[in-house]
């Protein structure tokens, strides 16, 4: 068991600070179903911390880790930003990669956030952008550490099945993204065009990145003016908006549907 004080598990206690994350280029994932995640991509998982009662629970998983190290009760309460530590937590390495090799490989559907500061939204889009089959991710602006621990908590392990994209700028990568072949969306409760008007046209078919704003400011004028349309949710009650992540799901399962039919 190793102590307390041992220097690996310092340094990995200090991945639950942004700075030592952006520095060591690590991160830490906890729980048995984001580990084993992980653990599925070649080379990501760099050391496993896991308690003597998280080691026999998880036996199976953690045959197949690199190197386990035994922890502490006390220690693992250190490593976890949750308030119920499960005793399982790897380190892994950065898994975001370059805008230029995901828009080569001709993506047909994105989701970019500029400037999303909530991870539990961020997190959520993430595991809904995978689910709807989406090919990455961007993060655009002044968003959210893409490592936050809340945030790789709510993606529930998507982060490791779609390209990641951090650090853009919004103008230069929407600028990108069409220069890719991609029909730019933006979203705003204001947009021009509706969304079921766009899915009744069989205007959501073509390769779409769709674009998303800050959960309390939206997207600025000069992107909304940057982008080929801007879209509208429609709001039949009395609600003002639609929160970020529940109006990303509705707009990229609907790029998602009309981007299968008669497949
Ligand atoms: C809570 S909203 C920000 C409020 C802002 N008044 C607006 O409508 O854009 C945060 C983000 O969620 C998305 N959103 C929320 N409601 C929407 C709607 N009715 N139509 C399209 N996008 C919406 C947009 O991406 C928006 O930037």
């Amino acid at each position: 068991v190793l102590s307390d004080n041992n220097a690996r598990l310092a340094a990995a206690r200090g991945l639950t600070n942004p700075r030592a994350r952006r520095e060591t280029g690590r991160f830490l994932v906890e729980g048995a179903p984001a580990v084993a995640q992980a653990l599925r991509q070649p080379g990501v998982v760099q050391q496993v911390f896991a308690t003597a009662g998280a080691r026999y629970r998880h036996a199976d998983l953690l045959a197949g880790a690199p190197e386990v190290a035994e922890i502490s009760d006390r220690a693992a309460a250190g490593l976890s930003e949750t308030v119920h530590p499960q005793g399982l937590v790897a380190v892994c390495r950065a898994v975001d990669v370059p805008l230029e090799p995901v828009l080569e490989r001709r993506p047909r559907l994105l989701a970019v956030l500029v400037g999303a500061n909530d991870p539990g939204n961020a997190g959520t889009i993430l595991r809904t952008a995978d689910a709807a089959g989406a090919d990455a991710v961007l993060f655009a602006g002044d968003s959210v550490d893409v490592y936050n621990g809340k945030l790789v908590r709510a993606s529930a392990g998507s982060l490791f099945h779609l390209d990641l994209v951090t650090g853009l700028d919004p103008a230069a990568a929407i600028q990108a993204c069409r220069a890719a072949g991609l029909r730019t969306l933006a979203t705003t409760g204001a947009g021009a065009r509706q969304l079921d008007e766009l899915i009744d046209a069989g205007e959501l078919a073509v390769p779409t990145a769709w674009i998303f704003g800050n959960e309390a400011r939206g997207l600025p004028a000069d992107l909304l003016a940057a982008a080929d349309q801007t879209v509208r949710v429609p709001i039949y009650g009395k609600a003002e908006s639609l929160n970020l992540a529940a109006a990303a799901a509705v707009c990229l399962y609907g790029s998602a549907r009309a981007q299968r039919v008669g497949q």
